[in-house]
């Protein structure tokens, strides 16, 4: 595949050039700063790819519509299969579900190679994607599908190969991390957070799939597949967005010396004995709010940055950070693919097999243990704390800490509060435990004559 153009320069001897047509699906916020580095550095490319690449068209919705990037108009068709069946290499940045996945697989049964940033796709319909690419020999590269510039699928896919990945932690959507940061900054409630980050342009003005986790949630699906070699979708992610996170969360995480962040977690749990042979391995992966210590890794991670922290046995703890959106820096993952495919096209080389995947389970809520903080609203009277602690009791769940706060009736001497119904705020923080039991102490506690509300029930990390 790729056309040889012969050039003469001075009196060297011709020299022959590869050359391989790149059609760019979608000229967006992506889209068109990969087009702007195709024709930029084009000869830089050229020399690192061992071929020319070069850029056929980009398909978009409108030809006619205003661009922030100055590019040839020629450039631009609506005729995205057309310019897919004359490609070698097609990128694709359209974003959504169709007709991207028509135009992939289209391409790939050209034994086209396609690069793409889609990680809504990839999570949910990853599997046919790879098959096809396995079946054309062709490669299918997502480097950008997840936390943007940052290098990530290369390096579990390829550099930790030869380890075992256990746990991956990631702060992997830029938005939520925007806004927990600015509530942590200022105090400030989620909702005027959020309309703060709408304004400055880093939520969207419909901020669902990032604010309820589903962005994440995607992200952790490729995650958890690359590292635990099996196929792990978007419905297999139990997914819970910020929305519900408020300033008091955020000022009692501070007490505690902690923060809150929405953590894309994927975990390999094994259950049984491996002396006597009935130890099995299973998956977790879930994306939540999550209460950091302030000295971990991930609580350093501020603004809308992203990073991943990995844990394998034999590398140990490693973490990656860097820009998870923005064209340019996404842009940069995008051409780190392409390059790497196109140098292998180049050469000859066969498409890069799939790598064997297991059919591992998708463990569910009994398995995982983690450690909670509960807040709760009591009446401030004799009594109520044992009884509080005798729920947690009952269902198996200890705890580790607690702390109250008085916030009713200032003034009053401790003895004479409850009689004039004073409040109490109680926070507990548990030894790890299921989410069944500590589901089921919350419901019971909910029940309590004496407990006013739940007001959080957030998981604790790194501790
Ligand atoms: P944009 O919405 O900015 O751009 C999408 C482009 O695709 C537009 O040029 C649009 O055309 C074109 N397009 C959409 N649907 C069609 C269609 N049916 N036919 C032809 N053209 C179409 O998206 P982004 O550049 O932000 O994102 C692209 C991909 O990259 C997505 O999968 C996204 O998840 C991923 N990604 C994005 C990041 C980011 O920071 N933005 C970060 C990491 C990944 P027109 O211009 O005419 O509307
Ligand atoms: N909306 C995503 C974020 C960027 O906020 O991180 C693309 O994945």
């Amino acid at each position: 595949m790729g056309e040889t153009m012969t050039e003469t320069s001075g009196l060297e001897a011709p020299s022959a050039e590869k050359v391989l047509k790149v059609a760019l699906l979608g000229g967006g916020t992506v889209g068109s700063q990969v087009a702007r580095i195709l024709l930029e550095d084009a000869d830089a490319l050229a020399a690192r790819a061992g071929a020319r690449l070069v850029l056929t068209g980009i398909a978009v919705r409108n030809v006619d519509a205003p661009r922030d990037v100055e590019l040839p108009r020629e450039l631009y068709t609506t005729d995205a299969e057309k310019l897919v069946s004359g490609a070698d290499l097609v990128i694709e940045l359209m974003g959504g579900i169709e007709p991207a996945r028509t135009h992939i697989l289209a391409a790939l049964k050209n034994g086209a190679s396609v690069v793409t940033g889609n990680k809504a796709l990839l999570a949910q319909d990853g599997a046919a994607l790879f098959d096809a690419a396995s079946a054309n020999n062709a490669d299918l590269n997502f480097e950008a599908a997840v936390a943007g510039a940052i290098p990530i699928i290369r390096p579990i896919r390829e550099s930790l190969s030869g380890d075992r990945i256990t746990r991956v932690l990631g702060i992997v959507n830029g938005t939520t991390n925007f806004i927990l940061d600015a509530m942590d900054t200022t105090g400030a409630q989620f909702a005027d957070v959020l309309a703060e980050a709408q304004r400055l342009g880093y939520a969207e003005a419909d901020p669902t799939a990032d604010v309820e986790g589903l962005d994440a949630a995607a992200k952790a699906a490729i995650l958890a597949s690359l590292a635990f070699h099996t196929r792990v979708s978007l419905e297999d992610v139990r997914c819970e967005g910020i929305t519900k996170v408020t300033a008091d969360d955020i000022a009692a995480a501070q007490d505690a010396g902690m923060t809150i962040k929405l953590l894309a977690i994927a975990e390999l749990i094994t259950a049984g004995d491996s002396a006597d042979g009935t130890a099995a391995e299973g998956v977790s992966v879930r994306v939540h709010p999550t209460l950091l210590p302030r000295k971990h890794p991930l609580a350093a991670v501020h603004g809308a940055f992203n990073a991943v922290f990995v844990e394998a046995d034999n590398a140990g703890s490693l973490m990656f950070y860097g820009a998870g959106a923005g064209g340019a820096p996404t842009a940069s993952a995008i051409m780190g693919d392409v390059v790497s495919t196109a140098r292998r096209i180049a050469a000859g080389a066969p498409g890069a097999p799939g790598a064997a995947t297991r059919a591992l389970p998708i463990l569910g809520l009994d398995a995982v243990t983690t450690s909670y903080s509960i807040g709760l609203e009591v009446a401030d009277q004799p009594g109520v704390l044992s009884r509080v602690a005798a729920v947690f009791a009952e269902h198996g769940v200890s705890i580790e800490t607690m702390r109250q706060t008085v916030d009713g009736a200032p003034g009053l001497a401790a003895a004479d509060r409850w009689s004039a119904g004073g409040r109490a705020e109680l926070r507990f923080v548990t030894h790890p435990a299921s989410e069944a039991a500590l589901a089921a102490t919350v419901a019971d506690i909910k029940n309590l004559d004496v407990v006013e509300s739940v007001t959080s029930v957030l998981r604790v990390e790194g501790v």
